[in-house]
């Protein structure tokens, strides 16, 4: 695959696919810009190298419908700010009035095209929208993880239509990532899994069984798989359908040699909100009508052991409803443990990485992912057509 260093950019239309997709507050401030700070080695790489820079991405989902609360405006003004240089976001990422922007542009310059999913042709990967857009570019750069699992125009059909295409540095860099921690892992690779649901991660969890010597599951996710191991998880959030699936997994991993830790204790609720009352309950002893909503103090011990010797660590998903403070200390004390290791750590997913911030060991983690279901993708073995596009 090759990357923009291997592109000549001087004087060229450079449109860069961007994941700017940032979660914003009522009044429009961007509540977190790692997304847009990410992509700042290859911005300020394709203005050095003399570029024309066109920027593309989406914001949320409008469905096809031009909706002003999902417009790039904010992040527009957001990056101008950053770069301390003009940001002109076109009114539409076609037509036009698009193109005579771009047509006008000097090096040096920066376009940001509006919201491609204003167009139901970028979700449908429609290829006479795809060739719109890509007429406007002399190069192609992929700069957006987070969104290259989806096989959507900006994604795979317009770098169809431009020959010189590359990655850029964040994908580069999120890919390398990947690989060194899954593909070629110095050993032990220690997997810790959470989060609401086993059917949401069964590829993951499945395809990580070849690949991971430990695998550590918490989370409501844990619930389904004591359930199917005969324990009375009480009013638990489980999934009862995946009981077989569950009972089907531990033995595989038994059969495989991967060593399965679950919480062995539970800090237990009599409802699901902030106030409830809780205590702290074995595994064995979720009260009638209660439910798990966090690991224990135990349960943080006994993981904690099994990632003291780890060299490579995944993490997707947290281990309790961390959201709500009564029962986010099993979550932040993995963020502690994680962050202290010396094993070449990676987070993924907005869950893990919101509660990584919330710890305040976002530092100390080697690379927090900027994908959610781009990086499962990944976790499942499966390749990324944003990624594939480009070795064509
Ligand atoms: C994300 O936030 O995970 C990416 O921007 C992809 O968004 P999507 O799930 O709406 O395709």
């Amino acid at each position: 695959m090759k990357t923009i260093r291997d592109l000549e950019l001087a004087g060229k239309r450079v449109l860069v696919r961007v994941d700017f997709n940032v979660p914003m507050d009522a009044e429009k401030n961007i509540t977190d810009d790692i997304r847009i700070r990410m992509a700042l080695p290859t911005i300020n790489y394709v203005l050095d190298q003399g570029g024309k820079l066109i920027l593309c991405s989406h914001m949320g989902r409008p469905k096809g419908h031009r909706v002003a609360d999902f417009s790039l405006a904010p992040v527009a003004d957001h990056l101008a700010a950053i770069l301390e240089r003009n940001v002109l976001l076109a009114p539409d990422c076609v037509g036009e009035e698009s193109e005579n922007l771009v047509a006008a542009m000097k090096p040096g310059d920066v376009v940001m095209l509006e919201n491609l999913r204003f167009y139901s042709q970028e979700t449908d990967n429609d290829p006479e929208f795809a060739r719109q857009i890509a007429r406007m570019a002399d190069v192609y750069v992929n700069d957006a993880f987070a969104v290259s699992h989806r096989a959507h125009a900006s994604v795979v059909g317009i770098p169809a239509n431009v020959s010189e295409k590359a990655a850029g540095f964040l994908l580069q860099t999120e890919m390398d990532f990947f690989h060194k921690a899954m593909d070629a892992p110095i050993r032990p690779l220690v997997a810790l899994v959470g989060g609401a649901k086993v059917s949401s991660k069964l590829g993951a969890l499945e395809n990580m069984l070849d690949k991971v010597d430990i695998m550590v599951i918490g989370g409501a996710m844990a619930n389904t798989f004591l359930k199917s191991q005969g324990v009375d998880m009480g009013a638990s959030k489980t999934e009862d359908d995946l009981l077989d699936t569950a009972r089907e997994f531990v033995e595989k991993a038994e059969a495989k040699g991967v060593k399965l830790y679950f919480p062995v204790d539970f800090v237990a609720a009599d409802r699901f909100t902030a106030d409830a009352v809780t205590k702290n309950v074995t595994f064995r002893d979720v009260p009638d009508g209660w439910m798990a909503l966090d690991i224990g103090p135990a349960t943080t011990s006994y993981f904690q052991e099994a990632i003291t010797d780890a060299r490579t660590i995944v993490w997707n998903g947290p281990m309790g409803a961390f959201e709500m403070d009564a029962f986010a200390r099993g979550t932040m004390a993995m963020c502690q443990t994680v962050a202290s290791s010396h094993a070449l750590s990676i987070t993924g997913g907005g869950d893990s990485n919101a509660a990584v911030k919330k710890s305040g060991e976002a530092a100390n983690i080697s690379y927090m992912s900027t994908g959610g279901g781009a990086f499962l993708t990944l976790m499942e073995g499966k390749t990324l057509p944003g990624v594939e596009v480009l070795k064509s």
